[in-house]
């Protein structure tokens, strides 16, 4: 009996400990302790996240999913064939498929980088309007959540540029577009940027149109010509895992609300 009290009583003073030092570093968490780890939301504004992760972590099965098929689309912003690829094969399979998958995408493409002092010039092929296209969408990435919604709103929309502040401000109003801007025009735009150029130009083989899609880090012809033609059936074939229901056309799950 002496010793569960002396648990009980430790517990509380790592509690205690806990309260104290979470409400110095973090004063916007109005839940009480017992609901910090409830949900990620939370955990975060209660500056708990590693601690729930740990508590979590005793409880995580011991095998570990398979890896995730990796897709990655080497991309311009305003070329036809990339859109469509991004539009009606990447994003709609992403959406039935991500908790199998993981997208990158890298626009620039066949864009020319030049070095100018400390920053870098961009030259894209469909010209200006795609360098800032890519730019946006980059800025978009290192910004939102929902980048890959926004951008596929931007890409399908009849005008690529003129939809994004649209597309931002649907998908994710709590990013400023000011905040896209700033990047857009100022240095972290153009050193993000210049990542891009450098994933692009270590391709293995080298790119030699776009769109270019890699699968798993790796492609050939063969890996082109499948994910052009149904990237949908590729993710599934290729993921090691038990297949998602998605997967089987649906013959494992039976809807339980019909309309
Ligand atoms: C996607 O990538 C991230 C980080 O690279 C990784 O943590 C996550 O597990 C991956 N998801 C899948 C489905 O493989
Ligand atoms: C945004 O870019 C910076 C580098 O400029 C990087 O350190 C940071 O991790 C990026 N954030 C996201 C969310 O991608």
């Amino acid at each position: 009996m002496v010793i569960v009290k002396m648990q009980h009583l430790v517990l509380l003073v790592f509690v205690a400990l806990w309260t104290v030092e979470t409400s110095l570093s973090t004063p916007l968490c109005t839940y009480p302790p017992s609901q910090w780890c409830s949900s990620p939301e939370v955990a975060a504004q209660c500056g708990v996240e590693k601690q729930c992760l740990e508590f979590s972590g005793l409880h995580k099965p011991h095998t570990a999913p398979a890896p995730g098929v990796e897709v990655a689309l080497y991309y311009e912003s305003l070329c036809g064939g990339c859109r469509e690829f991004l539009v009606l094969e990447l994003f709609p399979t992403w959406l039935m498929l991500a908790e199998i998958m993981n997208v990158t995408l890298v626009p620039f493409g066949n864009a020319l980088e030049k070095k100018n002092g400390s920053k870098y010039t961009f030259e894209c092929q469909h010209g200006e309007d795609e360098c800032k296209g890519n730019m946006i969408e980059t800025c978009i990435m290192n910004s939102s959540k929902y980048a890959f919604f926004i951008i596929f709103c931007m890409e399908s929309s009849s005008d690529v540029l003129g939809s994004a502040e649209t597309c931002l401000k649907l998908y994710d109003p709590d990013v400023k577009w000011d905040t896209i801007m700033s990047c857009v025009n100022g240095d972290e735009g153009n050193k993000l940027m210049h990542l891009n150029a450098q994933m692009t130009q270590a391709l293995q083989p080298p790119h030699e149109y776009v769109p270019w899609v890699t699968v798993n880090g790796k492609h050939t012809d063969d890996i082109q010509d499948k994910a052009m033609a149904s990237l949908f059936n590729m993710v599934c074939s290729l993921y090691m895992g038990d297949k998602p229901p998605a997967c089987s056309g649906g013959k494992k799950s039976k809807p339980k609300n019909y309309c």
